[in-house]
């Protein structure tokens, strides 16, 4: 890959790109609505990934290619502003924004970008973008930044810069994620755990549904959600709790009467789905798969009653897997509200699976998904050309 990447950043350029770098996009297997809640995430990195080629130059000059859309965009480091027209360029200028910001000290670049993270799908192509410059400009600028800074960064540009008041979850798991595992991380104190996830070995495999369906208002939506788990976490801090993470559902119920409904429903889901996501590692840990099924399943029923997040295209793709023999579980993965779910299915079955699903889209005349497998890849990387690896 970076052979074929590195000519196309010649054939533009006219000469060798320096370094080399990627983030990929993700996975939430479970733990939805609750990074920014401050609590529990279990997502995996893909290997669907953001790929990054650059060069320093002299000047203070930004020149960008970004492939996929075959545009480019040019900006001074003495003035980055918000790009109207390409959309894509503001997660790259939001990297520069807050390195700036930051006190680090930076230089013009010629870069080329391409991934193959499908987009609006719910697998954080945004994130992958974001993570794969800050990896290449870290190790191009020799920044220093540790991981975890550079997750805290990017989640920074995106909800300062881009405007997407985004968790940390996505960013996080880019960077950090490795082959065959799945991040357990805690979203308040940012410990984490590499929690192994051998799909082949149980002879299961993971299956993307990317329902196809995009909801102009689904940023808005979120920030709703947002203020709605902020404003119910208000009244049960009356009582001493500080997060969500310190409430369990007993405690819930016994404060129903002060929320109301709405409310007490959204934090129904995150303080349920916390404590899915602690059973989904203890699953995990012990390989078993059905009981991570289970709480998948448990996991979609709670975002589409209780947070109410999905759409009749994801809701199809859950009653198809509870009835299907052989699928584990499956659950929308992401924000929500259209975008992508995910299947956990008996290795044999994909390809009957595969068939059902689509019948079932077809019967109901819901768009043409792109239903694939997916592996578990591994995260962030950057390596000067013709050196060695500088993660
Ligand atoms: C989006 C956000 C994440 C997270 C999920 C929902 O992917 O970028 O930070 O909040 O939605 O779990």
């Amino acid at each position: 890959m970076e052979k074929s990447l590195s000519k196309s950043f010649e054939d533009i350029y006219q000469y060798r790109p320096e370094i080399f770098s990627f983030g990929p996009g993700r996975v939430n297997i479970i733990g939805e609505h609750t990074d920014y809640n401050l609590g529990y995430v279990l997502p995996a990195a893909l290997n669907l990934r953001n790929y990054f080629l650059a060069s320093r130059r002299k000047d203070e000059k930004v020149l960008l290619w970004a492939e996929n859309f075959r545009q480019k965009e040019e900006f001074s480091l003495q003035e980055i502003s918000f790009s109207r027209k390409n959309h894509w360029a503001n997660y790259i200028k939001g990297i520069f924004w807050i390195l700036e910001q930051e006190g680090y000290n930076l230089h013009g670049i010629d870069a080329f970008i391409w991934g193959d993270i499908p987009l609006d799908a719910g697998l954080s192509s945004s994130a992958a973008l974001e993570v794969s410059v800050i990896c290449g400009l870290n190790a191009l600028f020799e920044l220093g930044l540790s991981p975890e800074k550079m997750a805290l960064l990017a989640q920074k540009a995106e909800n300062d810069f881009v405007g997407v008041k985004c968790g940390l979850m996505d960013q996080f798991i880019s960077i950090l994620g490795e082959e065959n595992k799945a991040l357990f991380l805690d979203c308040e104190t940012l410990r984490y755990e590499l929690i192994p996830l051998y799909l082949e070995k149980a002879e299961l495999g993971m299956i993307i549904y990317d329902s196809g369906v995009k909801r102009e208002l689904a940023s808005s939506d979120y920030n709703k959600r947002r203020l709605e788990a902020s404003h119910a976490l208000d009244i049960l801090k009356k009582y001493g709790v500080k997060a969500y993470k310190d409430v369990d559902l007993k405690m819930l119920e016994e404060r129903k009467k002060e929320m109301d409904e709405v409310l007490y429903k959204r934090a129904k889901h995150i303080v349920s789905e916390n404590q899915r996501v602690r059973e989904a590692v203890e699953a995990l840990k012990k390989d078993n798969f059905s009981l991570l099924g289970e709480l998948l399943f448990l996991s979609h029923e709670s975002l589409r009653d209780d947070y109410e997040v999905s759409c009749p295209e994801l809701d199809l793709l859950y009653e198809t897997a509870r009835e299907f023999s052989g699928s584990l579980g499956a659950r929308l993965t992401g924000a929500g509200f259209g975008g992508s779910g995910l299947v956990l299915v008996e290795k044999d079955k994909i390809s009957a699976f595969k068939e059902k699903i689509l019948q079932e889209v077809e019967k109901r005349e819901f768009i043409q998904p792109r239903v694939y497998k997916i592996e578990i890849g591994e995260g962030a990387k950057a390596y000067w050309l013709d050196k060695e690896e500088i993660k």
